[in-house]
């Protein structure tokens, strides 16, 4: 590691110097994290990084941070305001002069040394998702995971980006495109996965030369800073990487960030309705946007399906992560012939999974996020009951001690689900599954279509033709078929119609992150 950490050293280090800290506070960084750290400075609680090292803001307002499974404090950190956010904007734009002419390899090992010590600190990470975030165990490691793919796969990006020489219409002249990075790029990220969805926009971002600023999501704040010292040791240089906290400027520092002319891209992950807001305050500087918006994913099980595999998919579709990430199905379409068979052994698999305190062993399903949240599953169920469905699901007992402050909500399957309830129109964004039966493939494809929007959806089947013609015919930027693994570092992730547009991930995705010029050159 020291030998990686060498690498990059003396670019750093003579970048360093031209890099002046703009507010000059004491370096304080607790060792005292409320949960066993293998490594306890990656418990970071003085968030401003603006000369890249960790400094506090002792005149700030603080929030809190709360652990979902207990409802337990977990920290405070300060409430940067709007001023902070363009003190953090104006030192990636000055960053950004130099970070941009720095060579691939150069970047591609800062790249390679974040992704190594992502990994080797990857059960810190996760143990700092569960906390905040109340995911299993199991779910943050794999986030852990995914976000140092992000790393790796962006290190290899920054290698292979380059332009095209073009035989010149013109006598006499020579032409050529090269490929430039596009500047600060405002990356807005959700609480659902906290390091995975900043992997996901700034790994691109430092491939190419780009310097950002990460909005962090007030829930989940503490992952996403161990996250950034990570950059740090990787070698990332000063100024590079920008971070603001916040709760309560949360709507002017987003507007901030898509206002201020220094910005030059927005990368968003979250609600299509703030994703619309953010459009209009980014139109006034014409900025480059990457959106990826609200799910309402069909599943679809066909009379040919495997229903074991099917039970198996579902499971996964809806109930990862307490179904709390935009691509879990929503809307689950049945066909009549199948219906009894799948919805006794999907009800039977949901009762088997065990929900509790994420960090314990065993726990499939942690809390919801918010409390909000589990008042929005209790009201989808409530009016999916209403209009005639039937939970399935067994029910079960009342958690007592800590875990009874915790925002629970205990996984539901819902029999019958009528095709006017509320959630066969709106993401429910929690352990709900409506099960809804359909006659005909084309009548599952019309409704499964009867969305604005269009992030994911699945189907289970064995017909080979209906594999191909279903695919084709659903409106949806990703479609799982007898698979509902479908979001990857290597893999392209975005959406169709109201779900957004950009994708994040995969072999294009760096090409958001830049800008092509077409350079002729006159040789008489
Ligand atoms: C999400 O963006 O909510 C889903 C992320 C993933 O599954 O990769």
């Amino acid at each position: 590691m020291l030998q990686a950490l060498r690498s990059v050293r003396p670019f750093t280090h003579t970048r360093a110097a031209a890099f002046r800290p703009i507010r000059i506070a004491k370096m304080t960084i607790s060792t005292n994290p409320p949960v066993k750290l293998n490594d306890p400075s990656l418990w970071i609680t003085n968030p401003s990084f603006l000369d890249g090292q960790w400094t506090a803001l002792p005149q700030h307002e603080t929030f809190d941070i709360t652990n979902p499974a207990t409802g337990e404090l977990i920290g405070k950190l300060p409430d940067m305001t709007v001023a902070d956010t363009r003190d953090a904007i104006a030192a990636a734009d000055k960053a950004f002069k130099t970070f941009s002419k720095t060579s691939p390899q150069q970047r591609a090992n800062i790249l390679e040394n974040f992704y190594r010590l992502t990994l080797e600190n990857k059960e810190d990470l996760a143990t700092l998702i569960t906390l905040e975030n109340g995911k299993s165990k199991t779910d943050a490691t794999v986030e852990a995971g995914f976000s140092a793919g992000f790393l790796q796969w962006n290190a290899g990006e920054a290698l292979r980006l380059f332009g095209k020489v073009i035989p010149s219409a013109f006598p006499n002249t020579k032409s050529w495109t090269q490929i430039e990075p596009v500047g600060v790029v405002a990356a807005l990220c959700p609480w659902n996965f906290p390091p995975g969805m900043v992997a996901r926009k700034v790994a691109a971002a430092l491939a190419v030369g780009c310097t950002s600023v990460i909005k962090v999501p007030a829930e989940t704040p503490f992952s996403v800073l161990a996250f950034v010292e990570l950059a740090r040791r990787a070698g990332v240089p000063p100024g590079v990487i920008q971070i603001v906290t916040t709760d309560k400027h949360l709507v002017g520092i987003g507007e901030e960030l898509c206002t201020n002319p220094l910005v030059k891209k927005v990368s968003f992950t979250g609600s299509t309705r703030i994703g619309k807001l953010l459009m209009q305050h980014a139109s006034g500087t014409l900025k480059h946007l990457s959106m990826e918006l609200g799910g309402n994913a069909p599943l679809i099980i066909f009379e040919d399906a495997d229903i074991d595999i099917a039970v198996k998919g579902t499971l996964v579709a809806k109930f990862r992560c307490s179904g709390q990430t935009c691509v879990c199905a929503n809307r689950i379409y049945v066909h009549e012939s199948i219906y009894d068979k799948y919805s006794a052994a999907l009800a039977a698999a949901v009762d088997k999974l065990v929900v509790g305190d994420g960090s314990q062993d065993g726990v499939n399903m942690g809390p919801l996020v918010h409390a909000r949240a589990v008042e929005k599953c209790q009201s989808h169920v409530d009016d999916a009951v209403k209009r005639g469905a039937k939970i399935l699901t067994k029910p079960r007992p009342k958690r007592e001690g800590k875990l009874a402050n915790g925002n629970f909500f205990d996984p539901v399957v819902l029999g019958d689900a009528p095709q006017d309830c509320l959630i066969a129109d709106e993401e429910t964004f929690g352990p709900v599954a409506a099960l809804i039966k359909f006659k005909t493939e084309e009548e599952a494809i019309r409704l499964a279509n009867n969305t604005d929007m269009g992030l994911a959806a699945y189907f289970y089947t064995k017909n080979q033709a209906r594999t191909f013609r279903v695919a084709d015919q659903l409106q949806a930027g990703m479609v799982g078929v007898n698979s509902t693994s479908i979001s990857h570092p290597t893999m392209p992730f975005g959406g169709f119609k109201e779900s957004g547009f950009g994708k994040e991930g995969g072999p294009d995705s760096i090409l958001d992150y830049v800008q092509l010029k077409t350079v002729t050159v006159n040789i008489e």
